[in-house]
């Protein structure tokens, strides 16, 4: 080994040690007759001295060392006449007699701090710099250590990690594919999976009935702060269960997880049915770090000649807790941030509860008695303020929803460092889409329909509930998953209700209803977003900086400068022709 001890080690109680150090110059301070350089590696930043008075050459050398220089030094450790108690190594530093440069580095682009002066393109471009950056390492830590609790988890209750491929087949139904031509069969594309669904299904039919993999899925959809085009699954299936096992194993996943990084306990996590999640919160995935619950008063306003009120599906407000004194500006504002395009709403009403009466910006057609009605309604005390929003009922609840969460942001209710875990269940089976006049499956064409909702598949198929959940902390849908169909002809009449014919569904999905015909076991399971888990457990809401090398919002390795064309001889051997 070229070191005896790492960076970050090194204490009070090894002085007087003779010690060999490798790492990288972080910092260089010239005081005169003392030279100080941090030398920093994986584990922490050391302190190494340089006195002019016992050694000249040496410390002229150091001064000509040059940021992020890979050194070798040799010495001895000795107490710091200065400590610093915010560092680990901060009692101590390292007398220097010997320095080697392993390697030079140019002036490095941007500054390896963790509030660092590079912008976010310069330090995807030099990832392996911004890989430096202790926050980042911090954060790969956790996903290390993330990743060990879970396969300890899954292995302590008999599950089998199995992998499946990555070059699959590609089918209309989700996200966009990426796909992958084959050389070998002229004209014909693999997919890269999006999951590997059907692939443990197949699993559960083999008879592996505990199956978990940590895997890379694939999809080509619009990117956001929680979406990677490449991001990992925890993927788990299982059978001979029902929803209530599935809950009860993978719950216990999540309580594992907190209790073991982050000392935290919980109780049996909340449910919400998806109604009663849309109904109250607006949102399939509901932080309920903070109350602030829609109130519906539809037939409180409703017949007093305020036409926005009466012509609308649905009438629903939220209280905000001691914001009656809220100026006339502020309230300017979140009428914009409602009217904003991907808020969606057209205006908001507000009733001040304030300590001189209630006010509101529909006074002219609600009398006092009415309003104060209304605000008994939203358990409104004085120095409240209820904000109201009207249209047609779905997109009313989504807007809303938006103006629920600046509130908490605004009102610091959404502390990153509390965690609210809650599962929504009974999701609806299938979502009408206005667009392409059809029905989509709401999580994939493989969830079943409860057992008594099944007959309404075909005379009310909006009404078909399904054995499905996701697991949500914070307002991030962490995980989703499903009880699953098992039965040829019962995925026969799912595949029917979203328009595919006999055909198409057996030319896409016939391996698997094949195989629906040699035993299936009923089955279901759950995926986790890994990435998802990194970052909500440290409380920050973009995925990327737990991912080492991660895509840009457009998509792009910035870095490899990917993707990237190609050579006419590849075209060529592919049978692409580009227009
Ligand atoms: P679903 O599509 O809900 O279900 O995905 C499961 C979880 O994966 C995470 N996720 C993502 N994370 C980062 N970037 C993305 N682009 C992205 N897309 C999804 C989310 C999500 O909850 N096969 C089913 C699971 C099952 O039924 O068992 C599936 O993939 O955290």
């Amino acid at each position: 080994m070229l070191r005896t001890h790492n960076c970050g080690e090194l204490k009070i109680k090894d002085v007087g040690l003779n010690v060999t150090l490798c790492g990288w110059l972080h910092r260089l301070r010239n005081l005169g007759g003392m030279t100080f350089i941090d030398i920093r590696d994986r584990y922490g930043i050391t302190q190494l001295a340089f006195d002019e008075k016992t050694n000249k050459t040496l410390c002229d050398f150091a001064q000509t060392l040059g940021r992020e220089y890979v050194l070798q030094v040799k010495g001895v450790v000795k107490e710091r006449s200065s400590k610093n108690p915010k560092m680990p190594t901060g009692d101590i530093e390292i007398e220097v007699n010997e320095i080697k440069i392993l390697n030079k580095s140019k002036i490095p682009p941007f500054t390896i701090e963790d509030n660092t002066d590079g912008g976010d393109e310069l330090r995807m471009h030099y990832r392996y710099l911004d890989l430096r950056r202790n926050i980042i390492k911090l954060n790969l830590s956790l996903r290390h250590r993330l990743s060990i609790l879970i396969r300890n988890y899954m292995n302590d209750n008999g599950f089998m990690e199995i992998e499946t491929p990555f070059l699959v087949k590609s089918t209309p139904e989700g996200a966009r594919d990426f796909v992958v031509p084959s050389r070998m069969n002229v004209g014909q594309f693999y997919a890269l999976p999006q999951s590997p669904q059907t692939f443990k299904q197949l699993l559960m039919v083999a008879g592996f009935d505990k199956y978990f993999q940590l895997v890379r899925c694939f999809r080509d959809e619009d990117l956001r702060a929680d979406r990677q085009p490449e991001f990992t699954q925890l993927d788990c299936e299982m059978s001979f269960v029902e929803q209530e096992d599935v809950l009860q194993m993978f719950e216990g996943l999540i309580k594992y997880l907190f209790d073991k990084e982050k000392g935290l306990q919980f109780n049996k996590f909340p449910r919400l049915t998806w109604e009663e999640a849309m109904r109250l919160y607006g949102s399939d995935k509901p932080d309920i770090r903070f109350g602030m619950k829609f109130v519906e008063i539809n037939d409180e306003v409703k017949g007093n000649g305020f036409s926005i009120f009466d012509n609308a599906e649905l009438v629903v407000g939220i209280c905000a807790k001691g914001c009656a004194n809220y100026t006339r500006k502020q309230l300017d504002e979140l009428t914009d941030f409602v009217k904003r395009p991907q808020v969606g709403a057209t205006g908001l009403v507000y009733i001040k509860c304030g300590e001189d009466g209630i006010k509101s910006s529909i006074d002219k057609f609600y009398s006092v008695e009415k309003l104060e009605q209304i605000a008994h309604k939203f358990n409104a005390e004085k120095g409240d303020l209820i904000l109201i929003l009207a249209g047609e009922k779905g997109k009313t609840r989504a807007s809303l929803s938006c103006l629920r969460l600046e509130l908490g942001t605004r009102l610091g209710l959404r502390n990153p460092n509390t965690f609210a875990p809650l599962w929504v269940i009974d999701f609806p089976l299938l979502e009408w889409d206005e667009e392409t006049h059809r029905f989509y499956a709401m999580h994939h064409p493989f969830t079943a329909p409860k057992p008594e909702d099944y007959e309404k598949l075909f005379t009310h198929p909006a009404e078909v509930r399904a054995n499905a959940y996701d697991l949500v902390v914070n307002g991030v849908e962490l995980g989703g998953g499903s009880i699953r169909i098992h039965d040829r002809k019962m995925q026969n009449d799912m595949f029917k209700a979203l328009g595919f014919s006999e055909e198409e569904a057996q030319n896409q999905f016939g391996f698997l209803l094949d195989a629906f015909e040699y035993g299936a076991p009923p089955h279901g399971g759950i995926a986790f977003g890994f990435d998802r888990i990194c970052s909500v457990f440290s409380g920050v809401e973009s995925i990327r900086d737990f991912i080492a090398f991660p895509k840009n919002n457009n998509g792009r390795d910035v870095m490899l400068d990917a993707p990237s064309n190609i050579s006419l001889q590849q075209l060529d051997e592919l049978n692409i022709k580009l227009k």
